[in-house]
């Protein structure tokens, strides 16, 4: 697990229209959360509509091999949690596969073991930086090595750990969870402190869970040593799944797509608000709350967009979605552009060079910075040969442009959206009947 097949391929050609219910997988962040605190939890969780994606997976082989108990049944997963002290050794090398939340939140964990764990992954993950969580966790008391550079795979001896107040120095939602997850392990109350607010899941699902977490303006802090009580829940659909079909339904004429159980937690739905801010016809038809998170239906129909400056404040709350808007961009009335965005060079790929190489590669005209990218709009988009760079949301993104190109675009290596999204052809082909 935690590797997909290279060398598949995909067409796809212009759309007429899009219409109809686009069913979406769960949301990826809070499957890896749930799992991971099911399994230091005591007793029995059970989890609906976790994400069938191939990262998920990883963490619950990681999981597994650290002696927890689970089943799984489709998107029902049965977690028998192992307690706060009840983990056991791994025999082999915990694999974490494409997934950098199964490595840095895993790595938490694992710094507050008192035995050691090798935990690494494939060449993509290889090349991701992790010294922004061995920093902190070294400050806790974790012993960990890595590769030259700080890269993966890392080696963490882990034991009773000391409580930090702790600055994140980038706004990183999985350096915030490593360091909260570590803390539960921690005698006393850690702190973080965050630069830009990031995604909240692990906040909201620690006091699901039962710990003790605080938050107060930038600052968010737990308890160690609480023990964590087994739960239910269900999660929502990934936002940033449906983020795809969102500007798909905005830019391809006489569009209207539905959406339903979408987490709507307010630290992810930047992109509808962007959108929104630009002219997109984006509805909420109803919202409400589901174990602390908030979850809804969503409504897109086609519009023409404005475009603009993404502001630089809401990158964080849309870094995921920065492609798929790139794309967007080439068909708005302005163009798009957005800076501070140098986290998308260490993402499953490159993502400034992905989208600029391809944008490149359709026609488009794209101008590259070091931390973003300007997007000239009014821009006709021609089909193309499109490198995924074997990553998920690059294939995906431009699958959604090769919808609103002339003639045919080819994905190479298209099977990289199990990632996150392993019924992405099958959803644009029902959307696009
Ligand atoms: C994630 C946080 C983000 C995001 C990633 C998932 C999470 O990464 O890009 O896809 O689940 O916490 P960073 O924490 O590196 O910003």
């Amino acid at each position: 697990m935690g590797s997909v097949s290279s060398g598949t391929t995909q067409t796809i050609t212009h759309a007429k229209r899009l219409s109809g219910w686009v069913a979406i997988p769960g949301d990826k962040s809070i499957s890896h959360r749930y799992a991971m605190l099911a399994g230091i939890a005591e007793g029995v969780s059970q989890i609906h509509a976790f994400a069938d994606s191939v990262d998920c997976q990883s963490t619950l082989e990681c999981l597994k091999k650290l002696g927890v108990k689970i089943g799984r049944q489709g998107s029902e997963v049965t977690i028998e949690g192992a307690g706060l002290e009840g983990l056991r050794p791994s025999v082999e090398p915990l694999d974490a596969g494409n997934s950098g939340s199964t490595i840095r939140m895993l790595s938490g964990i694992l710094s507050g073991q008192s035995f050691r764990t090798v935990i690494g992954g494939d060449a993509s993950l290889s090349r991701r930086p992790m010294k922004r969580i061995m920093e902190p966790l070294g400050r806790m008391g974790a012993r960990i090595q890595s590769s030259e550079g700080g890269l993966p795979p890392l080696t963490i001896e882990g034991g009773s750990l000391v409580p930090i107040h702790y600055e994140l120095p980038v706004a990183s939602a999985q350096v915030k969870t490593a360091v909260l997850f570590a803390g539960l392990y921690a005698d006393g109350v850690t702190e973080v402190v965050e630069p830009h607010p990031a995604r909240d899941h692990s906040e909201i699902a620690l006091k699901q869970f039962g710990a003790e977490v605080g938050s107060r303006s930038r600052t968010i802090s737990v308890r160690g040593r609480s023990r964590l009580a087994a739960q239910e829940l269900t999660v929502p659909g990934d936002i940033s799944s449906a983020a795809f079909f969102v500007v798909a339904g905005l830019l391809v004429p006489g569009s209207e797509l539905t959406f339903h159980d979408i987490g709507l937690n307010p630290t992810r739905t930047a992109i509808v608000e962007f959108l929104r801010s630009i002219g997109g016809d984006i509805t909420i038809l109803n919202c409400e709350s589901r174990n602390g998170e908030r979850v809804g239906s969503v409504r897109v129909r086609a519009s023409s967009l404005r475009g603009g400056e993404i502001p630089m404040e809401a990158i964080p709350g849309l870094i995921d979605e920065l492609p798929v808007l790139a794309v967007l961009g080439t068909q708005t009335e302005e163009g798009l552009v957005f800076r501070g965005a140098q986290e998308l060079r260490v993402k499953e790929s490159d993502r400034i060079v992905a989208v600029a190489e391809n944008l490149r590669k359709m026609g488009a005209e794209v101008e590259e910075f070091p931390d973003g990218l300007r997007i000239p709009g009014r821009q006709r988009l021609k089909g193309a040969d499109i490198s995924s760079y074997e990553d998920h949301r690059i294939a995906m993104a431009f699958s959604i442009a090769g919808l609103i190109a002339d003639g045919t675009t080819t994905i190479n290596d298209s099977d990289c959206v199990q990632i996150s999204f392993p019924t992405f052809f099958e959803t644009i082909a029902r959307a696009a009947r």
